[in-house]
């Protein structure tokens, strides 16, 4: 039965790919657009949260080159050996996200590209909930995905066997909207990963900001 089925742990999918994971997704220009949009708005020495955070690159990285201070949560060891490595300016955790004690409204912004994917959608829903609240007000949450509806999908990714959950893009919107953040800015494209085994997947990025306020009713 389906819900019998074991979950493959989203870190053996991620140690198993290391830096070809980066490799695959270097190219992504939307990707690097929606840094560059966190960028000019976040003021000097801001402190940034970066959820799933990878081999650091490209995320971390430009965020420290442009001085600020970053905290890269991984569940993967492998990724958190590489980007301790490529960004040693940043600080860098081995822990799934859920589990790490992060006090409301301690961030400038929040980074969450391309990490939910793996969670069930009550976990993804719980998660983003949760993230909406570490910004402080005014401060903001970057969330990136690829926008399906799927759930509970049996995939191969680059060649591992992953399975996978997400949203439609509008439901994803009102995800968001709904755990209190404002959706300031949004971009769709599709991105195909530099990988033998890839093929053309939609890519969304939720460029969003807490109130000032808690949002009414
Ligand atoms: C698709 S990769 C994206 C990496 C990076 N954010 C990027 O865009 O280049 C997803 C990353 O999220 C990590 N991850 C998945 N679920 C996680 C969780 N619950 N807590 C922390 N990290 C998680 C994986 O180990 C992997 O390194």
């Amino acid at each position: 039965m389906t819900h019998d089925r074991e979950r493959p742990r989203p870190a053996a999918a991620f140690d198993a790919l290391g830096a070809e994971y980066e490799k695959a997704f270097a190219g992504s220009r939307t990707h690097r657009r929606s840094l560059e949009w966190l960028l000019a708005r976040l003021a000097p020495g801001s402190r940034v949260l970066d959820v799933g955070s990878g081999t650091g690159r490209p995320t971390a990285e430009t965020l420290v080159n442009a001085g600020h201070a970053v905290l890269g949560v991984d569940v993967s060891p492998v990724m958190v050996e590489l980007a301790a490595r490529q960004v040693p300016a940043a600080t860098f955790r081995c822990a799934d996200v859920r589990d790490v004690p992060l006090e409301d409204a301690s961030f400038d912004a929040v980074c969450v590209y391309f990490s939910l994917l793996q969670l069930d959608r009550r976990e993804q829903r719980d998660l983003v909930r949760r993230l909406a609240r570490l910004p402080k007000p005014e401060g903001y949450l970057v969330l990136a995905t690829v926008p399906l509806d799927v759930e509970d999908v049996d995939a191969v990714f680059m060649g591992q066997p992953v399975r996978v959950t997400s949203f439609p893009a509008q439901e994803l919107v009102t995800l968001v909207e709904e755990a209190g953040l404002e959706v300031l800015a949004q971009e769709a494209s599709m991105f195909t990963p530099a990988h033998p085994d890839a093929r053309p997947e939609p890519h969304l990025f939720l460029h969003c900001r807490r109130p000032a306020q808690p949002r009414m009713g």
